[in-house]
């Protein structure tokens, strides 16, 4: 941090007596933590620490506690939102958000060039004035380009009303997208108010990142945590931007570049350059390496340039956006309908290095799923040393031909951990033989299977000690269970001793066991079984999506739960209720089925329930979600019922969530038969629908 260069009267030291009125105090706080937000977000160059910076937002906060009335909609207090909102509604964008073309080579950027030249070229013009017909059109020689960092992160548009930030949403489908507003408020480098902007409405488009530093530091709680790590920083921007809590968002530090202006003003100003310029006056962020480029030559300076001084940003950049600099221009080229024809994207090559593949181990994950990696002879690569790659699965190891101990070429893409894109055959040394898949579970010796339609093979062992261990982490994490302090090594000891074999265990332990574990003072035991506890309580979606049901994800938990109320009304489902669930479709609603029709399964729910852990949704049942007993089934009446009259028959069936149809197919679930039927009881018999007859229909019903 360095060191203190500019005080602001009256706003450094936390609060002795202030001479100002609370407004006025207010108001001169509210200066000085926007001139610092700028300071740290968009010019990189803190005047003051955080801890300074802190005790400024803390002295603001008391005053708004205590005056409410000063509180003001643009106010830096005002950033985190309070409360999660329940889903993002849809907003229409002013005009559509385009995507770019990429351009992956010199060829391409050329060619691009040779385009827009083409696509400017104007009539020439005689000596005297007149246009030269004979010469036909003039290509210019050179175009004025701005190149710019691309910013590997998310697109989002601003929208200000006279000066203030009202909306703010991500690309989605590029016409419309989603009401992000709280999140986005959260943004510091993100101004709430623009300084000098015209009045009215304005959309400003950018893009929100996720600095590497918070990244390393966000993955390592995950990890701590036992919870999946984000592939790169873009995923885990993404992610963050549809979290729905304002407060956590605010935590992730997220940073903005803008830009473009995307409400065509009258007085904007006439190139790009100038654009981005009269946007930084208003206080946005704007990334400082553009640059303009007289001609195509000098975009392809930039572009090896930042290809290799990249690594030096603390975001990443997967390329240069290349932009005609004059708005007149951009207006003659226009748009296809995806793309503008003024810009293109290059594209940096992925980074590769060769090294050599040691050996390949396999991986036990939590639904079983027994995957290759690679280990690799440590190799320096984009930035950090490598010594893993993944290798997806056998058919692909095979398919490629891959090796232990052939030398390799492997590339870093867009993951975390690299891949291995293929072997030097070249190098290949005499004794090196194609690799098998074990046989057997390297964790728990079961065999292993494949079903015949997958690629991947797994251990169907239920008391695997890796797919338990696996299993516990993400039954503990933050989004599941939230048992924090359960970490990969304590999972481990529990594991291993044969404390726990399943999740219902945990909720058995005791102090004095959990003390006996190595690295587990008297104070961690204690505040884990606090933790444990406190789960018990949980609402229902942490722990339907904790239990590790395949292809059950946090979405459909929560779906799940707000359809069914509780495990015993989801243990009842049918497949066919299942799927009337909006959103749930047949694979995820045959992975539930399958699921509780396992015996050892519906057990582990039996001892959570002698637990203590709740079962049940702590939200009321949403109506409009509700899965009903006939939910999913169509019901078709034939011939004269006799207590009842049709229409009553059929506002029974509705009541209870089923459909009334008239004619049978063999989609019917079953025919309702009156006296007196006819054609349809036929059919129904022909194609094996069920029937009721009154009786039976008044005992399903409840009548
Ligand atoms: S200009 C119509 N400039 O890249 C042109 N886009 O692949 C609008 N992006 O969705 C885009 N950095 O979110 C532009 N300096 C930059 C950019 C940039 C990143 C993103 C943008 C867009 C995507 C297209």
């Amino acid at each position: 941090m360095p060191g203190k260069r500019c005080r602001i009267p009256g706003t450094m030291s936390p609060a002795p007596p202030s001479p100002l009125s609370p407004a006025a105090r207010a108001a001169a706080l509210r200066d000085a933590i926007r001139h610092h937000d700028e300071r740290y977000y968009t010019l990189s160059a803190p005047e003051i620490s955080d801890a300074e910076y802190d005790a400024l937002m803390k002295e603001l906060e008391a005053i708004e506690r205590a005056h409410p009335e000063l509180v003001t909609p643009d106010s830096p207090t005002q950033r985190v939102a309070g409360q999660p909102v329940e889903g993002f509604p849809t907003v229409t964008h002013v005009s559509p958000m385009l995507s770019l073309d990429n351009a992956y080579s010199e060829d391409d950027l050329r060619a691009f060039d040779d385009r827009v030249r083409r696509g400017l070229a104007a009539p020439a013009v005689a000596p005297d004035g007149g246009e030269d017909a004979a010469a036909g059109l003039v290509v210019p020689e050179r175009v004025g380009y701005v190149a710019e960092l691309k910013i590997d992160g998310l697109s989002i548009a601003l929208t200000y009303e006279d000066g203030r930030l009202v909306r703010g949403a991500t690309r989605g489908d590029g016409v419309q997208g989603e009401d992000v507003t709280a999140n986005v408020r959260t943004i510091r480098a993100i101004p709430l108010a623009l300084d000098g902007a015209p009045g009215g409405s304005l959309e400003i488009r950018g893009e929100v990142y996720l600095p590497r530093a918070s990244f390393d530091r966000m993955n390592q709680e995950r990890e701590e945590a036992g919870e999946p790590l984000f592939a790169n920083p873009r995923n885990a921007a993404a992610g963050t931007m549809r979290n729905l809590d304002p407060a956590q968002v605010a935590r992730r530090r997220l940073g903005a570049w803008i830009y473009q202006l995307a409400t065509p003003m009258a007085e904007a100003p006439a190139s790009h350059l100038e654009t981005l310029a009269l946007l930084e006056r208003w206080g946005l962020p704007i990334e400082p390496h553009r640059r303009r480029c007289d001609g195509i030559d000098a975009v392809l300076d930039f572009c090896h340039e930042w290809a290799d001084k990249r690594r030096s940003l603390d975001f990443d950049t997967d390329g240069v956006v290349i932009k005609v600099d004059e708005r007149a221009l951009r207006e003659r080229l226009g748009a296809t309908s995806r793309f503008p024809r003024w810009a293109m994207a290059f594209k940096f090559p992925p980074e590769q290095a060769t090294t050599k593949l040691l050996r390949i181990e396999v991986n036990v994950g939590r639904t079983g799923a027994v995957t290759p990696y690679a280990v690799l002879e440590p190799v320096f690569l984009s930035g950090s040393t490598i010594s893993m790659a993944t290798l997806h699965n056998a058919e692909d190891l095979a398919r490629k031909d891959i090796r232990p101990g052939d030398y390799v070429l492997v590339e870093k893409g867009g993951d975390v951990i690299p891949k291995i894109v293929m072997p030097i055959l070249g190098r290949r040394e005499p004794g090196v033989e194609p690799w098998t898949m074990p046989s057997a579970c390297p964790a728990c010796g079961a065999p292993l299977h494949r079903p015949p339609d997958e690629v991947v093979w797994r251990c169907v062992n239920t008391s695997c000690p890796a797919k338990l261990r696996r299993g516990l982490l993400h039954f503990a994490s933050r989004t599941a269970m939230n048992i924090e302090g359960l970490g990969e090594s304590l999972v481990e000891q529990l594991v291993a001793t044969g404390l726990v074999r399943d999740f219902a265990d945990l909720y058995g332990l005791t102090a004095s066991q959990l003390e006996a574990l190595e690295r587990m003072g008297k104070k961690s035991a204690a505040n884990l079984l606090a933790e444990i506890e406190k789960s018990r309580g949980n609402d229902l979606p942490r722990l339907l999506f904790g239990l590790g049901i395949r292809h059950v994800g946090e979405r459909a938990a929560q779906l799940l739960a707000r359809a069914f109320g509780s495990i015993d009304a989801l243990m009842a489902a049918t497949q066919e209720q299942l799927q009337v669930v909006p959103e749930i479709g047949p694979v995820v609603a045959e992975a539930v089925r399958s699921w509780f029709a396992e015996g050892s399964n519906l057990e582990l729910i039996g001892r959570l329930r002698a637990a203590g852990v709740n079962l049940t949704s702590l939200a009321p049942v949403d109506e409009d979600a509700a899965v009903k007993p006939l939910s999913g089934r169509t019901f078709v009446i034939t011939g004269t019922l006799a207590t009842m009259t049709r229409e009553e028959a059929a506002a029974a069936i509705e009541r209870l969530g089923g459909r009334v149809s008239g004619s049978v197919s063999r989609k019917t679930s079953a025919l309702v038969v009156g006296a007196e039927a006819g054609s349809k009881l036929e059919k129904a018999k022909q194609l094996g629908v069920e029937t009721l007859d009154e009786e039976a229909f008044r005992r399903l019903v409840g009548l």
